[in-house]
């Protein structure tokens, strides 16, 4: 949902900012744009340009990225990075600010692109997030006689600072000034000709991150950008402002009253945010999953002399006690998410209700906020959110929290404003995921349900003890079989050659595996642009079938061995319609063989376990397929990897 970044320091800022916007590409990349307080002219030199980052970096360099068609993605990759490093000749200057768009108020183009100025280019800004109030300011700056140049409601934020700046002369006031006018959502980032030694950030709802250096000091939306020159990090809190200089940071409240606040370290390192010799992040982040997922089992999980697991514990985000308060007073459990933490929620419902008896409802948060839900103290309410600051599930969480219940984060952000907000926070421990479609984050989410579910179901005495050592013992033994899926790849990768040009694929599955089923089409839409859905196999006679023809691809889901020959009769239904027919399923007594034109073997485990194993060929297969269609899997058109908006 659009990336921005700033520097201010003593080196070129252009390339700094250029490289920081490439970590961010993932929030948005429909344009680009920087502006940088020259040191030669002492004026502001905004460049901009539609489309891609490389897109920007040949206007400045008037070099193209791509010298030759045959190029590889590598060299094309380094030939990038190349010109990047000699954007500091075009433009010099050492403060900065940049921008990378996901276009809401304005199409994509030139003008739209940020960051946006005032009249006279004294004042530059880029913005993250929406004014929802933009139509009316706007109005009244027109009515003062500002001629917008652009669509966008950010064009209202650089006239504002105007307005005010020229009646304070104070550029801190000015920001200050603005902000109370603005309502919305913002992340910004400000730079004035006036004040070459300082740049100015403020956030509300949008995330933003200031960076710490030596003698430098960072903005960006998010930590890989600024992973690369610092660890050392301050998460802007709500309606706080930041003034960075070379030399120091100042933060203050939105009265614009000084606050001291210590930095927060960052564990990640730079490889973490490296595609390391991946084709493209999504493929690094699809096999980063079994160390992803063995850091957030082993995070929870108690070991015995034996080397056995012996138990379970959530003592680090939830105290024992307050656990069993938890437990023993929960009468429901609410789950609100978005997209594939969503998706994360519908297995996590069948895990509640399977290990601990405890009735499970699901909804996305955008329905939910809406509802006026009925919820109260016995509820135990669960968010799920790889980057702990999508809006809709924000203001779920602040509605479940305004009505009583008790809520319980899982969240892939430390400091992000859901894992602020929430009574406890359980972190997946997956590392920072830069592709835009979710893999690592979702597996290490369902790791975090099933561990929550089944301390539930303890406490709750509905698992005995040795029910309980099987299924520590079968969860521990997960990751391994996530990597003996990863390690047969091929076959999906050949599978998924000869069906990258259906006209529609259906997920199919029950239980655990028509949620499983919602999570696997989905990561098909994303990166292919496939038309694919799912549906809980019993429900395809009931409509869905009438679309299946000789040009569909039905793949079905089979973890759980009691539905077995229900679901073969299901694929029998479509297979008779002449339906390409596909399973994934650890199975091996055979009982897919007939129906099947093609079966992907999962590594056998206790059958609810399999969500996390059955999703992977799912998300190889959208990986390959997006590839071999010459989609960008990193970046699937229209998608946002943080959605900060509504
Ligand atoms: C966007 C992303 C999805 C993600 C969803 C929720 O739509 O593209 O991959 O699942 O937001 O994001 P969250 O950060 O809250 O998990």
């Amino acid at each position: 949902m659009c990336g921005i970044v700033g520097y201010v320091g003593c080196r070129n800022a252009t390339p700094v900012l250029l490289n920081g916007l490439r970590k961010l590409e993932y929030r948005g990349y429909d344009s680009a744009g920087i502006a940088v307080l020259s040191k030669s002219s002492d004026e502001i030199v905004v460049k901009k340009s539609k489309g891609a980052l490389k897109f920007l970096v040949e206007k400045i360099t008037k070099e193209v990225v791509r010298t030759s068609e045959s190029m590889s993605d590598a060299d094309a990759d380094r030939r990038f990075s190349e010109l990047v490093g000699k954007t500091g000749d075009f433009i010099d200057g050492c403060v900065g600010i940049g921008h990378t768009r996901w276009a809401t108020h304005g199409e994509p183009s030139d003008l739209n692109a940020h960051p946006h100025t005032n009249v006279s280019g004294s004042i530059a800004v880029v913005h993250n997030g929406i004014v929802e109030n933009y139509g009316k300011l706007k109005s009244w700056l027109q009515s003062n006689g500002i001629v917008f140049k652009s669509q966008t409601d950010t064009e209202v934020i650089a006239h504002l600072l105007n307005y005010f700046y020229e009646r304070t002369n104070n550029i801190f006031n000015a920001v200050l000034e603005t902000l109370h006018r603005l309502e919305g959502s913002y992340a910004i980032g400000v730079i004035c000709r006036d004040f070459p030694d300082r740049l100015i950030a403020a956030r509300k709802e949008s995330p933003l991150v200031v960076g710490v250096g030596n003698g430098e000091n960072f903005i960006a939306s998010d930590v890989p950008a600024v992973l690369e020159h610092t660890r050392e990090v301050h998460f802007l809190e709500q309606n706080e402002i930041a003034v960075l200089y070379s030399d120091h940071v100042d933060l203050f409240n939105s009265e614009g009253e000084k606050i001291v606040r210590g930095t927060t370290h960052i564990d990640w390192n730079m490889d973490a945010a490296e595609k390391g010799g991946y084709a493209h992040f999504m493929l690094k982040e699809i096999h980063e999953q079994p160390s992803a997922l063995e850091n957030t089992i082993r995070a929870h999980m108690l070991f015995g002399d034996d080397g056995k697991p012996s138990g379970l514990t959530f003592s680090k985000e939830i105290e024992p006690e307050r656990f069993r308060e938890l437990v023993s007073g929960a009468r429901r459990i609410v789950i609100t998410a978005c997209g594939t933490a969503y998706h994360a929620g519908v297995v996590g419902k069948y895990a509640f209700e399977k290990f601990a008896r405890v009735p499970t409802v699901v909804d996305v948060a955008s329905e939910f906020r809406y509802r006026n839900p009925i919820l109260g103290e016995g509820d135990v309410f669960i968010v799920i959110s790889q980057s702990g600051e999508t809006a809709d599930t924000l203001a779920a969480l602040r509605l479940a929290k305004s009505k009583g219940a008790k809520v319980i984060a899982i969240t892939n952000s430390v400091g992000s404003s859901v894992s602020r907000e929430s009574d406890f926070v359980i972190y997946t421990l997956a590392g920072p995921e830069i592709a835009v479609a979710s893999t690592k984050a979702y597996t290490t989410q369902l790791a975090c349900l099933y561990m929550l579910s089944m301390m539930f179901g303890r406490e709750r005495g509905i698992i005995g003890d040795g029910e309980y050592a099987r299924l520590l013992g079968e969860f521990a033994a997960v990751p391994e079989k996530v990597q003996q899926i990863l390690d047969e790849k091929a076959a999906v990768q050949k599978f998924a050659s000869s069906q990258f040009n259906k006209s529609k694929i259906f997920y199919i599955g029950r239980q655990f595996d028509s949620a499983s089923s919602l999570e696997s089409a989905l990561k098909l839409k994303e990166v292919s642009y496939m038309h694919c859905e799912a549906f809980a196999a019993g429900e395809l006679k009931h409509g869905p079938i009438a679309l299946v023809d000789p040009d569909t691809l039905v793949i079905a889901i089979a973890t759980e061995p009691p539905l077995f020959e229900k679901l073969a009769s299901n694929i029998e239904e479509v297979k008779s319609r002449r339906a390409v027919t596909m399973c994934i399923t650890q199975d091996d007594s055979g009982a897919f063989e007939k129906c099947c034109d093609e079966i992907i073997k999962i590594p056998a485990t206790e059958s609810a376990f399999e969500s996390i194993l059955s999703v992977v060929p799912a998300q190889l297969f959208a990986y390959y397929c997006s590839v071999l269609r010459g989609n960008d899997p990193d970046k699937p058109r229209n998608l946002a990897k943080s959605v900060t908006v509504e």
